[in-house]
């Protein structure tokens, strides 16, 4: 069942123009998610009404809802989606149910660590809660959802804050996949700092790679930035080198499905070709995340699992077969860009630069960022 959430009813309308929101909570212990479908956009606009856990977890594993940020919250509200019906049974039982639902949203998709954050922020709510009952259980993990979307919305905000500076007044930058307001609750993550840099005055030019198989690039960021108001040309993922060589990118900004200790890190494919044509050009490389983004239980990238996706998204286009039967297709989602190659991460809590791990450990000690400088 699908519906649409006005631009009107969001706080952010001035910023985003009409892009439509993300994700909703509509309601209360009854209420449902709303997750705008973006396998559909720009072409259509609907919203894809959530009452169960199932519902929840096709829209993550077939891109309705996708980018770290944004699968993190709509996991999270998935999580009581699956429990809630069951608050009636004895505690044990529920907490059963409760690691069950847990599970079976954390592996919807593997590398964006932001989605098993979320969903483990849940769980511990709820069984903080297990004195009071099932019931009480149910209410704390619909709780620490909506504390997980208000907490996203608020990082994404900060890097938009923390980043800004960084972006070229008069220049180019360079964005690949979309980390933009549709990726998150709002602002997004490398599209955030354009955002506020763009309300400042500043003026520039957004080149969005278009990103195959999916084309976030072309089909998302390309929508949300023309919505803004913010100039923006689709490029094809292979003229990014030559763009940077004709001296038309002064700047490089994409987010991340998960950052190693090191500042390894794993974001959309192609993001490492971008990257690594950035270092041969002298142009600055930047990732933006928030901190809950990070996976310092990992040394390095070497142990991020990247998804594999169908090899059907390879071989068709708008439903049609460009490529012979007789030809093996492979569909890895993700790459890792080693930090050597990022000039700084723009985190929530301040801007990692250098990328090493005594200075990623100290901006993410800092707790909230209190400004620049
Ligand atoms: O497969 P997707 O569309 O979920 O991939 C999204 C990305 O790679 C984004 O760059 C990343 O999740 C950061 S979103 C703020």
């Amino acid at each position: 069942m699908t519906t649409t959430i006005a631009a009107s009813q969001r706080s952010d309308a001035a910023i985003f123009g009409n892009l439509p929101a993300t994700l909703d909570w509509m309601g209360d212990f009854d209420g449902e998610l709303l997750l705008l479908d973006q396998t559909i956009l720009p072409n259509e606009v609907a919203h894809l009404r959530c009452n169960d856990v199932e519902t929840v977890w096709e829209a993550i594993k077939v891109l309705r809802v996708r980018g770290a940020p944004a699968i993190g919250v709509a996991a999270a509200y998935g999580v009581f989606l699956g429990i809630r019906g069951d608050w009636r049974l004895e505690a044990e039982q529920f907490v059963l149910k409760l690691e069950k639902v847990a599970q079976y949203l954390s592996d919807a998709r593997p590398t964006a660590v932001n989605l098993a954050w979320a969903v483990r922020g849940v769980r511990s709510a709820a069984l903080a809660a297990r004195d009071g009952g099932s019931r009480a259980m149910a209410e704390a993990a619909l709780a620490a959802a909506r504390e997980i979307h208000r907490e996203d919305i608020e990082m994404c905000r900060r890097i938009g804050e923390v980043g800004a500076h960084l972006v070229p007044d008069g220049g180019g930058v360079l964005t690949h996949c979309n980390a933009g307001a549709l990726a998150t609750s709002a602002y997004g993550t490398a599209l955030s700092p354009l955002y506020v840099a763009h309300r400042s005055g500043r003026r520039f030019r957004v080149f969005a790679s278009e990103t195959r198989p999916l084309l976030q690039g072309a089909r998302l960021t390309a929508f949300e930035l023309a919505s803004a108001g913010i100039d923006v040309t689709v490029i094809c993922d292979g003229a990014v080198a030559s763009l940077m060589h004709a001296g038309e990118i002064q700047m490089a900004i994409v987010g991340a499905d998960r950052i190693a200790a090191n500042g390894d890190t794993a974001n959309k494919i192609g993001t490492y070709s971008h990257a690594l044509a950035a270092k041969h050009h002298e142009v600055p490389f930047y990732v933006a995340a928030p901190h809950s983004t990070f996976d310092l239980s990992l040394g390095s990238a070497s142990e991020i699992p990247i998804e594999q996706r169908s090899e059907t998204e390879v071989r068709e286009l708008g439903g049609r077969r460009w490529i012979t039967s007789l030809a093996r297709c492979r569909n890895p989602a993700f790459d890792v860009t080693p930090a050597g190659l990022i000039r700084g991460i723009v985190t929530d809590r301040g801007l990692s630069e250098p990328v090493t791990i005594e200075k990623i450990q100290e901006i993410l000690s800092n707790g909230a960022w209190r400004g620049p400088g």
